[in-house]
């Protein structure tokens, strides 16, 4: 399908999804939304898809929050479908079963924090900036960012950056764990890429395994989260990908990962 706002394409096994609209700083408009909800849809059910790329277009933002004009005007109630809509699209991103790197390479703030905070992976600029300013519009971020901000920061840095909404630097925002990586401007994209290739040659089973145990396994209580890594673990020894890990290990071999 021909997306308005996206541009989606593949590099062998690696999808890559451009937010472009780079004259708004990628804003997260309803239209976009939706939007990525069919482009993340779609990487779910493609076999041939390992890995994906979540960027913005142009130099300046990844994506600059949720569209401030379509929010000057909406109503309670569709407010709380444009939540509920973006909470939807990145929880579909956070639950994809495949790993998703975000591409950072200037602002990430609100909806665009948020929506980097659902992907598995984020790689920095040096000049990327991150935040949760709703508090300077009045408001407060809508799309899963208390709560995702809480799991991945703490506290401490949770009611910090939604409280006085000031972005942190790529320094910072690594100190915090919000950024995995940072990059020189001119090494975003082979840090990026070279992440994603290795995901992309990695067991599919076993990366989904994994996402499984922590994303969903981490909400259970402890003992059912053991309960569930076993069982995701015995699934793993169902695939010919882990006895070719396995045997390769043993036969001092690189391993080639079909995904079966
Ligand atoms: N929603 C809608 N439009 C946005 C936007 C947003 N979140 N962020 C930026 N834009 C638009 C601007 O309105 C401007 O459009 P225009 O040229 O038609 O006037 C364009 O993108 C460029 O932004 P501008 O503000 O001129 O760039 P800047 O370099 O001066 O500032 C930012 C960059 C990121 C600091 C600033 O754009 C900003 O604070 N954006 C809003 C961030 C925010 O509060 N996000 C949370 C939303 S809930």
């Amino acid at each position: 399908m021909a997306f308005r706002n996206l541009i989606s394409s593949d590099r062998g096994a690696v999808r890559s999804i451009t937010i472009n609209r780079p004259d708004k700083l990628n804003a997260l408009n309803r239209e976009t939304i939706n939007e990525l909800q069919i482009a993340f849809d779609q990487a779910r059910h493609d076999d041939s898809v390992r890995a994906v790329v979540l960027a913005g277009a142009g130099e300046k933002a990844f994506v600059a929050g949720a569209d401030i004009a379509e929010l000057s005007a909406i109503t309670p109630i569709q407010a709380q479908t444009f939540s509920r809509a973006g909470q939807r699209m990145m929880r579909t991103i956070e639950l994809l079963g495949k790993p998703v790197i975000a591409r950072i390479q200037g602002f990430a703030l609100g909806g665009g924090l948020e929506i980097a905070m659902s992907c598995h992976l984020r790689v920095g600029s040096e000049r990327a900036r991150l935040g949760l300013p709703e508090i300077s519009l009045g408001l407060l971020p809508g799309f899963g960012g208390t709560q995702r901000l809480l799991r991945l920061a703490g506290r401490p840095a949770a009611l910090e950056l939604c409280l006085l909404g000031q972005p942190v630097d790529a320094v910072r925002a690594h100190q915090l764990g919000l950024l995995n990586r940072v990059a020189a401007v001119d090494a975003l994209d082979d840090e990026v890429n070279a992440l994603a290739d290795q995901l992309a040659a990695s067991a599919p089973h076993a990366l989904a395994g994994i996402l499984d145990a922590i994303l969903v396994g981490g909400e259970c209580p402890f003992a059912e989260a053991m309960d569930f890594e076993s069982k995701a673990f015995a699934l793993t020894c169902t695939t010919e990908d882990m006895r070719e890990g396995t045997r390769a290990f043993l036969e001092r071999r690189k391993p080639a990962f079909t995904g079966k």
